[in-house]
């Protein structure tokens, strides 16, 4: 099976592929060849499926595949699977990690270390900062992510609200230690709001403006999903005012960082982190990997992501 990939993925797992092409564009001609797809974040719709009329998987290397053109691929019978599960951990990792930073100004102190200004101003009164521990933790989407999240902040003594669109059964909120809300009163209890649902129909701008002025002041957004899924402008005039605080890993239109935001104290960055740990990024080529060996061999498909 002639796999076009759009890079080398990273890990011994990669090297069991005996047929592969390279480009990061997928191609500017018809490719009947091509069977396989391996992607990671490029567009694949209609037009890019045309090139290749044989095509019979599409295998994306992450858990999120909204650059990919789901009912694109239903319509011409091509496959999508995707790498879910094994980068729960790194993921919930970084949020935890950007939560602590962004709440208790870690990087703002660093800056200050590395200016010299330790040991003139006075730590105590210009860099003091809001705990995290025992804080109001709002998930907003309880699927992996989210629940290695939960876990995570417990033992940090949070209280855990949580939003989804199915609410879980009381022993396993109970089990979890989560309460249930709906979204706006999520966003006006927490103190601390983490983002945990894909950007699916309807994830889009779902926190919008009106939802961003519900957070309270002081409060901390966290993003380790997608960038789309809160306005981004709201969210930038809400930063610039200096009302809320943020640890953003993921932006609306990557690798693009509102220039604003490069000038902010309260906000941390990082650049789609989430799952860039060797371990994991080497556990999602196994994945991926599996996928196609699947579809070569005409076995059914570990992880496709539509039935
Ligand atoms: C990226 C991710 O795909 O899994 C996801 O949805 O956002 C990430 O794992 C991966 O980091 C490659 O950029």
């Amino acid at each position: 099976m002639k796999i076009l990939a759009s890079r080398r993925f990273p890990g011994p797992a990669w090297e069991e592929l005996e047929d592969v092409e390279y480009d990061d564009e997928l191609g500017h001609e018809t490719r009947p060849d091509v069977e396989a797809l391996a992607v990671v974040g490029e567009v694949v719709d209609g037009r890019t499926l045309d090139l290749f009329p044989n095509l019979r998987v599409v295998a994306n290397y992450g858990a999120g595949y909204d650059e990919i053109d789901i009912a694109a691929c239903v319509t011409r019978g091509v496959a999508v699977t995707n790498t879910p599960g094994v980068l729960d951990a790194a993921t919930a990792d970084l949020t935890l990690a950007l939560m602590l930073a962004a709440r208790r100004r870690v990087v703002e102190g660093d800056s200050f270390v590395r200016a010299g200004k330790w040991g003139t101003e006075w730590v105590s009164t210009t860099l003091l900062a809001q705990e995290m521990s025992g804080a109001t933790l709002g998930l907003v989407g309880l699927g992996r992510i989210g629940t290695a999240v939960a876990r995570r902040a417990r033992g940090f003594d949070m209280r855990l609200l949580y939003t989804k669109r199915e609410r879980l059964s009381e022993e396993e909120e109970t089990q979890l230690g989560v309460e249930f809300r709906a979204l706006d009163d999520l966003l006006r209890e927490a103190d601390i709001v983490t983002i945990h649902v894909p950007l699916a129909e309807g994830a889009k701008g779902l926190l919008d403006e009106r939802r961003i002025g519900l957070l309270r002041d002081g409060a901390c957004l966290v993003n380790t999903a997608r960038g789309a899924i809160v306005d981004e402008h709201a969210l930038v005039r809400a930063l610039v005012s200096g009302r809320i605080r943020a640890g953003l890993d993921v932006f609306a239109d990557e690798p693009d960082v509102p220039a604003e935001l490069l000038e902010l104290p309260n906000v941390v960055l990082t650049p789609h982190l989430g799952s860039a740990t060797l371990e994991t990024r080497e556990a999602m080529t196994r994945v991926l990997v599996d996928n196609l060996h699947a579809a070569a061999e005409g076995r059914e498909l570990p992880n496709p992501v539509y039935p």
